[in-house]
């Protein structure tokens, strides 16, 4: 398929799916002005397949590992129970304002508990058995992060792991500098070998995993 039918092709997908509310709009053109590399957020099409798989499944707990604008966090607990709790932990606390003053605007922050650290630090800490997992932070760690949260994760419980794609990077030698690639690689070889779970990618964006515990 050509480029142009590709981009043709997803404009019409984003005209024919649920629309972003408002807030979320606002929250996008803020980040492409104001933020660096606004492209880290998950989106109009991700954002609804997130809310979905939370319609869907109802977790009541969930893990978001990189939070950046909330803007997914946004996405899914607009599809959460009224009871859920979303746990999502960002590293860099220069984000804090920008995340805030958008949690502030709606009453989805009521289940939403900001973590700013490191993940590595602080998921261990919370103690909770999650339904769900977002796996979106540091590509070169996915394998620990992984490794962390398995046995936080119920068994029946859902990990979704984004950018498994990495731009198709994942198909090629990278250079040893290269450690983005090289994680997301050794994350998808360690995922395609564990039979605790059950896995699928979904070439979606960048690519998504969905991973389930058995
Ligand atoms: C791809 S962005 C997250 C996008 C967001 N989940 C979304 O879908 O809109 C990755 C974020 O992970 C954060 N991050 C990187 N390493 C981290 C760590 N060790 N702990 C927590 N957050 C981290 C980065 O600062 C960045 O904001």
């Amino acid at each position: 398929m050509t480029i142009e039918k590709n981009k043709d092709l997803d404009e019409y997908i984003l005209n024919h799916i649920d629309e972003e509310s408002e807030l979320l709009k606002q929250l996008d053109r803020d980040a492409h002005v104001n933020l660096l590399r606004p492209r880290m957020i998950s989106g109009h099409l991700q954002g609804r397949l997130l809310k979905m798989l939370c319609r869907l499944l109802q977790p009541r707990y969930i893990l978001e590992l990189g939070t950046y604008t909330a803007y997914a966090t946004l996405c899914l607990a607009e599809g959460a129970p009224e009871d859920a709790e979303i746990h999502t932990v960002e590293v860099n606390d220069e984000l804090e304002d920008f995340i805030m003053k958008y949690l502030h605007q709606t009453q989805l922050k009521d289940k939403i508990h900001l973590h700013i650290g490191d993940a590595m630090e602080i998921v261990p800490a919370i103690d909770c058995t999650f339904d769900l997992v977002y796996i979106d932070a540091n590509k070169r760690v996915y394998v620990e992060y992984y490794n962390m949260i398995f046995d936080k994760v119920r068994s029946g419980g859902l990990i979704i792991a984004d950018n498994t794609l990495w731009d198709g990077h994942v198909l090629e030698n990278p250079k040893s500098g290269d450690k983005q690639t090289i994680g997301i690689q050794k994350f998808n070889d360690m995922v395609a070998g564990d039979n605790r779970v059950e896995k699928v990618i979904i070439p979606l964006r960048d690519g998504l995993t969905l991973i389930w515990k058995k």
